[in-house]
């Protein structure tokens, strides 16, 4: 029995974690153990707490809490705790996801200790290094032994960067491999669609009268600078004049920036009938307001391909995206700018029509074949 330990703190870990876990626990049994380790990257109810809840993910059994602070401390926090926890106990490998703090933090202190690094949802690139993420995914890239692509594009970028991407060898830090194995984000939303879909049926969640728009914004270039973070929402509330209502889960990042940029341009739009600015939804209550949307509009990585799999049309508020096979499809736009260009953007998101989304992110099997490779590599 091979011991691992996953390291997960921020909100679209949680999500990514469920899918493996729940497959460790339906047919790897007695192969691998899972222990999770929480950062307490994210700490609010609605950002971290709901998402183990919902989607039946075990309790961490080691939980740090280095929330908050700036990127260099937050990081340190979690580097010194994670390295405590594997002096502490014997663990053959170290499972973490995607791009944030507490990824680096782990594949940093693992690395360190010649413990294996499984990197799931490798090689993905903004090529902006103006962005924490894709510093964080570059240092986690080239730290670890196995790596997980969701994507050709990512399996591409790591070749170009010298990885072998062949997989006749065994992999080892030094010598590391390289499998395309889909998006488990695509694996968690055809299971937990219907589940969504079931719980909400007769009692939906939230209450709107007329066809909707989804947004969704957090990331630091959007809400940082007050001015336009007040233009995006500005246009969002452009949409409420040409017969949408919106709908804006709000991330604390940007709940906090708005009242610091203009708490009364806040109160104004929350006394909109037809703004519904809501706090963080629950994975359930995110694929249900997908679903029933008529766009999405995010600069959020998980929520855009979300889009893609439930065949919706979407605005990407980014000047450049790592899932550059959504753009290609044209499905989903980038537009930075704010005003008249954001504006036609949505209109001209929302004038397509799209009959045909081939599977570019795997067929939702993602998740038994990353514990495959896990068991035949540890
Ligand atoms: C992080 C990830 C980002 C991911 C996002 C998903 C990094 C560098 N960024 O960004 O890749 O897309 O998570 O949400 O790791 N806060 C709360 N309550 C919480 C969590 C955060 O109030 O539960 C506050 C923090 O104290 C901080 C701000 O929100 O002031 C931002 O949190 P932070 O952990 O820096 O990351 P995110 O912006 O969420």
């Amino acid at each position: 029995m091979k011991k691992l330990l996953t390291v997960i703190g921020a909100r679209p870990q949680f999500i990514k974690a469920a899918a493996i876990s729940r497959t460790l626990n339906d047919a790897f049994k007695g192969r691998i153990e899972e222990k999770i380790l929480h950062t307490g990257q994210h700490y609010d109810n609605a950002m971290s707490n709901v998402f183990f809840d919902e989607m039946n993910i075990p309790r961490p059994h080691f939980t740090l809490q280095s929330g908050g602070g700036s990127h260099g401390a937050q990081t340190a926090a979690m580097l010194e705790g994670i390295e405590e926890v594997l002096l502490g106990e014997k663990f053959d490998g170290l499972l973490v996801y995607g791009d944030t703090n507490s990824t680096l933090a782990g594949a940093l202190a693992a690395a360190k200790l010649y413990i294996p690094v499984i990197h799931v949802e490798a090689g993905l690139r903004s090529f902006n290094k103006a962005m924490p993420e894709e510093l964080n995914r570059i240092m986690c890239d080239h730290a670890s032994t196995l790596l997980f692509c969701p994507t050709d594009t990512a399996v591409h970028n790591l070749r170009q960067e010298g990885f072998d991407v062949t997989n006749d060898h065994k992999p080892t830090a030094d010598h590391p491999a390289v499998h395309k194995c889909g998006d488990i984000m695509f694996d968690n939303t055809l299971y937990f669609s219907n589940i969504s879909r079931d719980k909400f049926h007769s009692q939906p969640p939230f209450t709107i009268t007329r066809k909707f728009v989804l947004a969704t914004i957090h990331r630091p270039y959007n809400t940082d600078d007050g001015a336009r973070l007040l233009a995006i929402l500005s246009d969002l509330e452009w949409l409420t004049t040409q017969g949408f209502d919106v709908v804006f889960p709000i991330h604390p990042r940007t709940l906090k920036a708005a009242e610091l940029a203009n708490a009364q341009r806040l109160t104004e739009l929350k006394a909109n009938v037809h703004f519904h600015l809501v706090p963080p939804a629950s994975f359930l209550e995110m694929i249900y307001l997908e679903q029933g949307s008529e766009l999405i509009v995010t600069d959020s990585g998980g929520v855009q391909k979300e889009a893609y799999f439930l065949r919706k049309p979407s605005v990407v508020v980014r000047t450049e995206t790592e899932w550059t096979e959504l753009i290609d499809h044209g499905s989903a736009i980038l537009c930075f700018e704010t005003g008249e260009a954001m504006r036609s953007a949505f209109l001209s998101q929302l004038n397509k029509q799209f009959s045909d989304f081939p599977p570019i992110f795997g067929d939702g099997h993602a998740a038994t074949f990353i514990c495959q490779k896990i068991v035949e590599a540890l």
